[in-house]
Parts: C-alpha cells; structure tokens; sequence
C-alpha cells in the first residue's frame, strides 16, 4: 500500500493491524510512552477546507512520532495561482516524506497520488474519508469486542464518511442499512461493490434502519460545500434524525456514533449526542490514535 486514498486500498488483515497497533499506542500513550520513528521525517498537509480534527490529530500525532508536520493551505501554495497538481506533486515528493491533503474534488487526492513519489493520504474528499473510518472501526472494536456479525444503520446524508461506511462495513461482512431521502443516496459504484461483498440496503425508513441495530452512525445534513443547498437539504432530511425514537429501536447496547463537526438539533439530538449510548467523544479521540498507526503503516 503506497498511501491511503480509499479505506478499500487497505484489505480486513491490514486494517486489523492497523487497529491493533493503534489501541497499543493508546495505551501506551496513556503511560507517557512514545517512540520517536518519524524522526527527521516531514510531512506536509494541504488543507482546502476547514478541519479540527483531521489536522490536529494527525498535528500531533506527527510531533509525538518524532516527525515534523507542515501545514499549507492551498492559497498559500502557488497551486492557489495555478501550479498544476502533478509539478507539485514532483517538487514536494524532493522535501517532504507524505502528504496529508483534504481536497474539494477526490480527483485532485488522485492525481496528487498519481505524480507524488511519497504515499499520499485522504484526509477527506467529496467522495470517501478513509480516516474517519479507521478511527469509527477502532471504536467499535473498542466497544463490541469484534467487527463481524454486527448490524449499522447510517442515518442521513449518503456523503463521503457514508460512502466510506459502506466499504469499511462490506470489508468485515457487516451489514449495513443506509436510510437517506431519495436524491441523496451514497456513491452507486460504491453500493454496489459493497453489496458484492456484504448486505447494504439503502431505505428511506430511519426506524426501519435503526431496527436491531448495533451501531447507529449519522452525520451533519449541509457538508462542506453543500451550503448553497442549505434550505433545501434542511427540508429534505427533517425526518433523518437520530432522536430518542431512532435510539429506542437499535439494541438496548448499541453504540452511537458521529464523525463531528455535530450539527446539534438538526442531525442528532443533545439527548442522545450526550446520553449513555454515545461515543462520539472516543471516536474523536481514537482519530489520534488511528492516524498514528497509519502513519507507522505507510512507507513514509
Ligand atoms: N470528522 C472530521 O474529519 O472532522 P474535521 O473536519 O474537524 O477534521
Ligand atoms: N460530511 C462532512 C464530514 C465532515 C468531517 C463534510 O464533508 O463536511
């Protein structure tokens, strides 16, 4: 595996020891121990959009590994006057050891991988958010003590931690029931090589979805970049909720989660974001943890 562009490009053995690894280093962080295996190594991160955890986690997973993280936000960089992506690509495979880019267009994450000679990581697109996805399968694993056998219902928008969802699920043979208003369906390539591998439906009931769940999993109604869509979509998801209805259909000990920024009152009630059932706080956590394990996994 040369970087990280889809959370298909890593198969079940190499995500497991990725999760592996990652709850070491959890633990051993918790102890105050770290080994310094980046040392001398830099990595930049091309930003295109906001992010709070993305960056910061892997900000800090960078300095705690020894490594050197800079951060570029793309009007910073001559790409913002119109560099082409594949000289820039060249020139930062010379200084850097990856590059960490969260882009607008999925195609710009691929064509950076295409002419980089250093791994290249998703750190979010239009179309998947493989980190997110490590970080939500250390979760639950943390949580259930396995990945098979289990049942997810994603409640909302079919976007790119969805699309993600659907592989990461159809990767350990999880089911997976996507209820979304017609219109905003996930990725239809994606569904269908996950229902290749694993049951994915997508329904228009989120009480149906919710049923005998495991693992309920919702994100904001308005992506970034979705805004101008904003009344529109706000309409159009009002009955996507995961509310306490939602929540008392799934397993008495389902797990909640949410990828954040939360969008409180519109995709999730406070009731549930901050009741027993939710781990959206260790989920944003285990971004740290999962971030650095794919920083140990990767040629960097
Ligand atoms: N979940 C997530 O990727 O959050 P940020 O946008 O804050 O990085
Ligand atoms: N679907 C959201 C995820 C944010 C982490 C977005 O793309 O804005």
């Amino acid at each position: 595996m040369k970087g990280l562009i889809s959370i298909s490009d890593l198969s079940k053995g190499e995500i497991f020891d990725v999760l592996k690894l990652a709850l070491r280093l959890k633990d051993e962080r918790s102890r105050g121990t770290f080994s310094e295996v980046l040392r001398h190594k830099t990595l930049g991160m091309i930003f295109e959009k906001p992010s709070t955890r993305t960056r910061t986690a892997f900000e800090v997973a960078i300095v705690e590994l020894g490594g050197y993280p800079i951060y570029l936000n793309r009007n910073d960089l001559q790409l913002g006057r119109g560099e082409t992506i594949a000289d820039t690509a060249r020139v930062l495979s010379k200084y850097l050891s990856g590059i960490i880019l969260r882009a607008t267009r999925h195609s710009t994450i691929v064509e950076m991988a295409d002419y980089a000679s250093i791994p290249v990581i998703n750190a979010l697109s239009d179309l998947e958010h493989p980190c997110q996805l490590l970080a939500d399968l250390m979760t639950i694993y943390e949580k259930k003590g396995t990945l098979s056998g289990l049942k997810l219902a994603w409640i909302g928008d079919g976007n790119n931690v969805c699309n993600s969802a659907i592989l990461a699920c159809a990767c350990f043979g999880m089911r997976i029931d996507v209820a979304c208003p017609r219109g905003y369906e996930p990725n239809a390539e994606i569904v269908e090589r996950g229902q290749k591998l694993s049951a994915v439906r997508i329904i228009r009931d989120p009480l149906e979805a919710a049923s005998a769940a495991d693992i309920l999993y919702t994100d904001t109604w308005i992506s970034m970049g979705d805004e101008a869509a904003s009344a529109e979509r706000l309409r159009a998801f009002s009955k996507y909720r995961v509310d306490e209805k939602v929540l008392d259909r799934a397993n008495d000990d389902a797990i909640v989660l949410h990828c954040l920024p939360a969008h409180r009152g519109q995709e999730i009630t406070d009731e549930v974001m901050d009741g027993p059932h939710s781990v959206v706080f260790v989920q944003a956590e285990n971004r740290l943890h999962a971030q650095k394990a794919l920083l140990l996994t990767l040629p960097l």
